[in-house]
């Protein structure tokens, strides 16, 4: 029998298209007898481009060079006309590896196919392509047809929807994917022109509904698919909106705070210039109305009016006062408190005025809390003036609710404050902490509690914030940092 090495060897002579087998230096080693023909010289160690190109150098386009390149076959492929037919002649070559994966020789043959063969493999080649960038896009990308049957649904839209890509493509209908008959208004506007030209929709804002029956924010691009000017399907690419927004909106409330804190700081330097102006001349008239109070012979008359400008002095300095307090011209100290009993010893000194009369109040304090660090007699200030505005507001009939809490490991503490009054309008809730905004009649509001309110809290690093209803009522949920060490504030913190 014969060997099977001989028998490979004629295997490759009898092959009856041009078969080279050169080594990586591009070097004959072997051919087929179908490329001798009209040869007559020994051919084994010549150089291929030398010999059927006369080139010093490897041709510029020879699949081989690529196959050493990629360790991958490899082809070249020229369209051609032969006998009227077209054509592609292929140079295909590849590699023969040595046990120690060296290549050792490169196969290179040729033939020809028919082009369409050759176009098909190609189209089958950029489809798979396109589909690998689909499906790897970091967008969610779903196409459906007319009747909403998914088409495609890649990685992407499966994590965004909760639903698995199998399942997408075998029970789920696209208008399964959106709350109510938004699927029905996407079709609509992705029709009409307005939304970035008829059959396009871009970068459109629309809610989205996940298998849990979570609602989340998307942005959309999508698309119409026509085939002859028939449309066949639909294609969007989407990606989850949650993180932008919420971004968005730390970043609007940030500027918010900015602005409101640069309105007080300048506010507050002109009410400590106005105060200190104005206590002297309070100062004389205090004492000189009670040097006249005295005379023991002033008629009775003339000592009621005396009294009363003592009196109206004695507002004007509570005025002043409040104003110094609110440009942080006093003296604070902050130091660890029980928050739950500065909120019942506030409550102690307010539940018998007149006004809380018919106010049942409610107190959900968490027991347990970690000390909060304040400065007591602001603490008292702030919690009696929002107390004081709630009490206002239900005109003295309703529930004024007081709860505590912590978050944020216990670094923070959360007292939130509600009335069951009308809330408060939106456009009166841009400017109440603004200075001097009052909606009380003349005389009964300065306008200056919530303003106060904000700069002790401002003042406290804390935050202030309302959630207000209109006909239910208003929160006011304040944050406050708790006696921690960690904090980074030394509890005896003392500052002007
Ligand atoms: N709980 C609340 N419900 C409805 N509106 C409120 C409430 N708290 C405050 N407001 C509105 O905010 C405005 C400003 O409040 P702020 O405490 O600063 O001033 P004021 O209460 O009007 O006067 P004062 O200086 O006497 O406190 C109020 O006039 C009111 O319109
Ligand atoms: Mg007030």
């Amino acid at each position: 029998m014969e060997s099977q090495e001989n028998l490979k060897c004629k295997a490759i002579e009898a092959f009856r298209k041009k078969l080279v087998i050169i080594s990586p230096e591009y070097k004959i080693l072997t051919t087929s007898k179908y490329v001798l023909e009209g040869i007559n010289e020994n051919i084994t160690g010549k150089r291929c481009h030398e010999l059927f190109f006369g080139r010093p150098v490897p041709c510029e386009d020879c699949p081989a060079t690529e196959v050493m390149r990629t360790r991958e076959p490899s082809a070249l492929y020229v369209p051609k006309t032969h006998d009227k037919r077209d054509i592609i002649q292929c140079l295909y070559s590849y590699p023969i590896l040595a046990e120690d994966n060296q290549i050792e020789g490169l196969v290179i043959f040729d033939f020809e196919v028919p082009a369409l063969e050759i176009l098909e493999d190609k189209l089958r080649r950029s489809n798979a392509f396109l589909r690998n960038l689909i499906l790897s896009s970091v967008d969610g990308v779903i196409a459906a047809d007319r009747k909403g049957k998914i088409l495609i649904f890649n990685d992407m839209a499966s994590k965004i929807s909760g639903y698995s890509i199998h399942e997408a493509l075998t029970t789920l209908n696209i208008r399964d994917l959106y709350p109510g008959n938004t699927a029905f208004k996407i079709m609509r506007k992705l029709r009409s022109e307005e939304f970035g030209g008829k059959g396009k929709l871009k970068s459109y804002q629309v809610d989205f509904l996940r298998k849990n029956g979570e609602v989340i924010p998307i942005s959309l691009n999508a698309s119409l698919v026509y085939e002859s000017e028939k449309e066949i399907a639909s294609i969007g690419f989407f990606h989850d909106l949650r993180e932008e927004l919420e971004m968005k909106k730390e970043l609007k409330e940030a500027q918010t705070q900015l602005l409101q804190a640069e309105k007080m700081a300048s506010l507050g330097k002109l009410a400590a210039g106005v105060a200190h102006q104005i206590n002297n001349p309070l100062g004389g008239i205090t004492l000189f109305t009670q040097l006249v109070l005295e005379d023991y012979d002033l008629p009775e008359n003339a000592r009621d009016d005396l009294k009363r400008i003592l009196e109206d002095a004695k507002r004007c300095r509570d005025t002043v006062k409040e104003l110094l307090e609110f440009a942080r011209q006093t003296r604070q100290e902050k130091q660890p408190h029980d928050l739950n009993q500065a909120i019942n010893r506030t409550l102690f000194l307010l539940e018998n005025q007149t006004i809380f009369h018919d106010i049942q109040i409610e107190k959900k304090l968490a027991p347990g809390l970690p000390p909060v660090l304040a400065d007591i007699q602001q603490l008292y200030h702030l919690l009696m003036n929002i107390i004081l505005n709630a009490a206002d507001a239900m005109e003295g009939q309703g529930k004024l609710t007081l709860q505590t809490d912590f978050c944020d490991n216990k670094k923070r503490l959360l007292i939130t404050i509600s009335d069951t009054g009308p809330g408060i309008p939106e456009d009166v809730k841009a400017h109440i902490f603004e200075p001097f905004f009052t909606t009380k009649e003349p005389g009964k509001g300065t306008g200056l509690g919530l303003s106060l309110a904000y700069s002790i809290v401002e003042n406290h690093r804390g935050k202030i914030y309302t959630v207000s209803s209109l006909g239910k009522g208003t929160s006011f949920i304040i944050e406050l940092l708790t006696a921690d060490i960690k904090n980074g504030e030394k509890s005896d913190d003392k500052s002007q």
